[in-house]
């Protein structure tokens, strides 16, 4: 828990309290940790592996709303309102993840100033997301909300070797044109282009993109 930036204020002492109070829990690639709807009873942390937040459609479809990585953390929302989840939650590799009970968390809230406003910052940020995201769906065109998903997923999981930034597939095609609002055969005529242009590369594990062209 040192490695999350929510407790970065604390002392050894308080996060060897908060210590006390998690529980560490290995988890298979692709295990549903909640559903949207259902209550919440505990907050989340990512110590190794990532998480996807989605929300699902009457048929089935979903929609990713936000990934998470190691030292991100989850799940406080239904916790600090009392209302269902507000997403569902499954893992996109195996995964290890640190748990505090929805009771131990306010508890943590009322007693520390320094996470309460960890939170309130981590909610405006998600806030600022999501209304860049209506922005975006609004005012771009399809093959422009592809290249900022892209460049979202390059940011948030690649890794950068000079001007070539390697992305390790966890999405596959349906949740990437999910993720940027476009059917799939807009993602993959986008795709095709940037491939010829030799912007893009794929392979069956990931992709390679030239971040400089790309822009
Ligand atoms: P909770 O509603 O308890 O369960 C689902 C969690 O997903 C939620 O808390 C937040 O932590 C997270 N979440 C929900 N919506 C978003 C979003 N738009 N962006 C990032 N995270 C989200």
């Amino acid at each position: 828990i040192k490695k999350v930036p929510l407790f970065a204020q604390l002392s050894e002492l308080q996060l060897q309290a908060i210590a006390q109070i998690c529980s560490r829990k290995p988890f298979k690639s692709s295990t549903l940790l909640f559903s949207e709807k259902e209550l919440g009873s505990d907050f989340y942390m990512v110590s190794s592996g990532s998480v996807k937040i989605y929300t699902t459609s009457g048929n089935g479809e979903e929609k990713i709303l936000s990934i998470f990585k190691p030292g991100e953390s989850f799940g406080e929302l239904s916790l600090i309102d009392g209302k269902p989840r507000s997403a569902s939650a499954k893992t996109l590799e195996d995964s290890t993840l640190v748990m505090i009970s929805g009771t131990a968390f306010l508890e943590l809230l009322r007693n520390h100033f320094d996470i309460t406003l960890g939170i309130m910052q981590e909610l405006s940020h998600r806030l600022r997301d999501t209304n860049q995201h209506v922005h975006d769906l609004t005012f771009l065109d399809a093959r422009t909300r592809v290249i900022k998903s892209l460049i979202k997923l390059a940011n948030k999981q690649g890794v950068r070797n000079g001007n070539t930034i390697t992305i390790k597939l966890m999405l596959n095609f349906d949740e990437i044109s999910q993720m940027a609002g476009v059917q799939k055969a807009t993602l993959m005529q986008v795709i095709r282009d940037l491939e010829e242009k030799q912007i893009l590369a794929i392979s069956p594990s990931e992709f390679k993109l030239d971040l400089a062209k790309l822009r």
